[in-house]
């Protein structure tokens, strides 16, 4: 049977998701599979389809590192007329959606709108859940649903489907020490993988050198078994919790507190063959310092501390000061850029060549 599944992503990662699943999907036996990118022209949405036993291709989905929301796709129409929200509200109630059959269920509507209409994403909410009472009488719960149905209208199409997923992908699960700052698992996940993509062997030695709670190297930990993790961070609470994090996760690793731009001393026994990374961006980066010169320095002391073939990806906010940081110091250049969207900032992705 042919299955068709809707993935959400950060915007700027949705090809990452079609490689990793189309990988899976491979791997598992699945047949004729297919991705698309921005199905609908909707950005951070990936379509794929595969033809496999039921229920295969969404445990794959349910299992992908890049993802954050599986979507089961049902149903899309074009608005017209002038009447958007009845028009929903009755092409919902028309729809044959097995989740909602048994007797009991709890459902949510959740809706993201884009584009300029005379309605809000809540008036979508609330005439699509008309919709489903209209057809057979289930009950409205926000918090304690089995079934989330996401009526998204981007423009004048409109998108129903049911989530699979009820928190993100991207949330690991627990860990001993989450700050505010920490990275999306999933962002970390794609900066590993442009760092180090599959065929080529895992990385042997990798270093965060701005750890925090230590979401790369879990994630570099999680998925190369066999990897030396290490971190350093100025903030003595960060290197408690990125030590607890590793421990609780059942990781090896070494974090050490230290600057960054003092790498070079303070890793001077250790040589790394990849960096990965998130620097600080906002405006706490210490007085009289400048991004460029964070950056510079960074380089200057990674280039002491990395292999001759090294590869180093970082998540840039500042990317001028980086490039012009990047000009100071030639002995990294840039082989890979690509700009995500993270909570509402754009970051870059770049990966640097050691190349002298
Ligand atoms: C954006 S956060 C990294 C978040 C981390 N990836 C996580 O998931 O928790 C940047 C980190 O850099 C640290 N930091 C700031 N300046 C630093 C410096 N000069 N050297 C080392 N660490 C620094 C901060 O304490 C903060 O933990």
């Amino acid at each position: 049977m042919r299955t068709r599944l809707e993935i959400t992503t950060n915007r700027g990662l949705e090809d990452l998701v079609i490689e990793e699943l189309r990988r899976l999907a491979v791997a598992a036996g699945l047949t004729d599979f297919a991705g698309e990118h921005r199905p609908h022209g909707l950005p951070g949405w990936a379509a794929v389809a595969a033809e496999g036993p039921p229920g295969a291709l969404e445990a794959l989905a349910l299992g992908l590192r890049s993802a954050l929301h599986v979507v089961r796709p049902i149903h899309a129409f074009t608005l017209e007329g002038d009447d958007p929200l009845g028009q929903i509200q009755a092409e919902v109630a028309a729809l044959d959606i097995p989740e909602l059959a048994p007797e009991g269920v709890r459902f949510r509507v959740t809706s993201r709108r884009t584009g300029q209409h005379p309605f809000t994403s809540e008036d979508v909410q609330r005439v699509a859940g008309a919709g489903v009472r209209d057809r057979a009488w289930r009950a409205v719960s926000l918090k304690d649903f089995d079934v989330e149905l996401r009526v998204d209208v981007r423009d004048a199409r409109c998108l129903v489907g049911v989530q699979l997923t009820r928190e993100p992908l991207a949330r690991r699960g627990e860990r001993p020490y989450l700050p505010h700052m920490a990275l999306q698992a999933n962002v970390a996940w794609a900066l590993l993988h442009l760092a180090r993509p599959e065929p080529a062997g895992p990385p042997r030695e990798l270093l965060d050198p701005f750890c925090g709670s230590g979401t790369i190297l879990l994630e570099a930990a999680a998925r190369w078994p066999t990897v030396h993790v290490a971190g350093g961070d100025t903030s003595e609470a960060s290197v408690a919790g990125a030590r607890a994090n590793l421990a609780a996760a059942g990781h090896a690793g070494e974090i050490r507190v230290g600057d960054a731009r003092e790498a070079d001393r303070l890793w001077a026994d250790r040589r790394f063959d990849t960096v990965v990374s998130n620097p600080p961006f906002g405006k706490r980066i210490g007085p009289n310092m400048s991004f460029t010169q964070l950056f510079g320095e960074l380089l200057r002391a990674l280039t002491a501390v990395t292999t001759p073939d090294a590869r180093v990806a970082l998540l840039v906010y500042k990317r001028g000061a980086f490039n012009q940081a990047l000009r100071e110091h030639p002995a990294f250049a840039v082989r890979h850029a690509r700009v995500i969207e993270l909570g509402g900032l754009h970051p870059a992705i770049l990966v640097l060549d050691r190349v002298a």
